[in-house]
């Protein structure tokens, strides 16, 4: 049980805290050094491309959030035994990998979106799955029409029912020439996770090319994969009889560490953050920097801090990689709503990620959303017809308010926003935070937050 005391409760102040609240009082900077693990949206991914070795694989720095438990809970489901090994070291052995009843897949499947890349595993190994409707953060209607194509591309028998979806491949999975109508990341995952270990040769056009497939790739190269990432988002994948387990170190979570600079910029803190790599963070750290934000790269980490003086605005506009992450916009608008300036932020990745945005303006904050994203700027994806725009006015002064976490980043965006704030804030539904963000709790309590919490 997690109770940390904090000044006001030291004053005798007794608050009804639910286990998932927190009571957050602003005004104090972030200021202290933190560690960060593996990427949520990496080691998740790892995880399930360990079902397709025949022997055991073991994963490093595996971050203790929810996202994972869900994972290693439906690993569990289909026979897999997982062990930790070491903090932060999960392995997995797939020498019994069998048939899972329906209802424990629903059961174990939670708020994760992950299940859908069980399928290509599960079809070589077992020559059937079955995935449930899926969950993840509610930022758009998170289609899986890509994933689908792509499968009986490779030949899947794919029924959709009223419970989830059944899918066979009766006749196995053949090599597929696979065009993407958008670079999802998803959806190349699903594509690398089935390709492997097809019979044939894959090519796969408009691929994702994020840093953590970047790393999945290296992951099952290791496991005996021939995968070749081409130029112009063109990765093929000629498949192999048999994979071999991995021994891995997932990359670090960079959506973590932008999280976290974001809200030394916001509070006018100093934070420290072990594992940062430059090489990743490229298109943040130069926002980061026209925002005002400085940064030192060190060996083993960033230092992001508030130099004093404004923070101007900026225009911003979310893309796939090398572009700015759409993952990292929601930390940043808060810093802007103290930036002396209109700064835009153009999300064109997902449909809805800007309704955050309405609880920050309960706190004071001035942030417009245009719906229809700025007529002005080209369509980058003609079909993407919601595209938002958040014009976001500052420098406001924030006050405390209750408010509610809808979704992963826009959550940890309000914790920030209740340490800019004056006075105290209730941010509920906080458990959601804890699929992205390791001990969150305990790395705000090291860097200096005053707040009271009872998980
Ligand atoms: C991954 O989601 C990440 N999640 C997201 O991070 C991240 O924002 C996103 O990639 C983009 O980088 C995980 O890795 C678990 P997409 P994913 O497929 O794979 C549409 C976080 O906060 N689309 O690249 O679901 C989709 O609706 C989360 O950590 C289809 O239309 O993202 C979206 O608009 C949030 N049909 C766009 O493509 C499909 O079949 C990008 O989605 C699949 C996707």
């Amino acid at each position: 049980m997690m109770s940390l005391v904090t000044d006001a409760q030291k004053a005798g102040r007794r608050v009804g805290l639910t286990s998932d609240e927190i009571v957050i009082t602003g005004g104090n900077p972030l200021i202290g050094r933190i560690g960060v693990r593996g990427a949520k949206n990496l080691a998740t991914k790892a995880m399930v491309a360990a079902l397709l070795g025949e022997t055991p694989s073991v994963l490093r720095d595996v971050p203790e959030i929810s996202d994972v438990d869900v994972v290693r809970g439906l690993l569990e489901v289909y026979g897999v035994v997982v062990t930790s090994t070491a903090p932060g070291e999960l392995q997995f052995d797939t020498s019994n990998v069998e048939k899972a009843h329906f209802a424990e897949i629903d059961a174990h499947a939670g708020s994760s979106r992950i299940p859908i890349l069980f399928c290509g595993p599960l079809l070589h190994r077992l020559g059937e799955a079955r995935i449930p409707d899926l969950g993840g953060c509610r930022i758009g209607d998170r289609p899986i029409d890509f994933h689908l194509d792509a499968l009986r591309a490779f030949g899947a028998v794919v029924d959709k029912g009223y419970e989830g979806i059944y899918i066979t491949a009766p006749d196995g999975l053949k090599g597929a020439n696979i065009e993407l109508p958008y670079p999802s990341v998803g959806a190349t995952e699903q594509v690398l996770l089935t390709a492997v270990r097809a019979k044939g040769t894959t090519e796969l056009k408009n691929a994702a090319i994020e840093p953590e497939i970047m790393d999945l790739i290296a992951i099952l190269q290791k496991m005996g994969a021939i995968i070749s990432v081409e130029p112009n988002r063109v990765i093929l994948i000629e498949g192999v009889d048999r994979l071999e387990g991995y021994k891995h170190r997932a990359l670090f979570d960079r959506n973590e560490v932008a999280s976290w600079a974001a809200a030394a910029l916001a509070t006018r803190g100093d934070i420290f953050v072990e594992g940062a790599l430059q090489s990743e963070l490229m298109t943040f750290l130069n926002v980061f920097r026209k925002v005002g934000g400085a940064f030192d790269v060190e060996d083993d980490g960033i230092r992001f801090y508030h130099p004093g003086g404004e923070l101007k605005p900026v225009t911003v506009e979310t893309d796939v990689h090398p572009g700015f992450m759409t993952d990292w916009q929601q930390p940043l608008i808060v810093a802007l709503t103290q930036a002396n300036g209109i700064s835009i932020v153009h999300e064109t990745v997902y449909e809805n990620r800007l309704g955050f945005t309405k609880s920050l303006n309960d706190m004071g904050a001035n942030i417009v959303v245009h719906p229809q994203g700025l007529p002005d700027v080209p369509r980058r994806v003609a079909r993407r017809d919601f595209e938002q725009a958040a014009v976001i006015t500052g420098p406001t002064k924030l006050h405390g308010a209750d408010v509610l976490v809808p979704d992963l980043r826009g959550g940890f965006s309000y914790l920030i926003a209740a340490l800019v704030a004056e006075g105290t804030s209730t941010i509920s539904n906080v458990g959601i935070i804890s699929r992205g963000y390791e001990h969150f709790i305990e790395k705000l309590a090291a860097l200096g937050a005053d707040f009271e919490y009872e998980g």
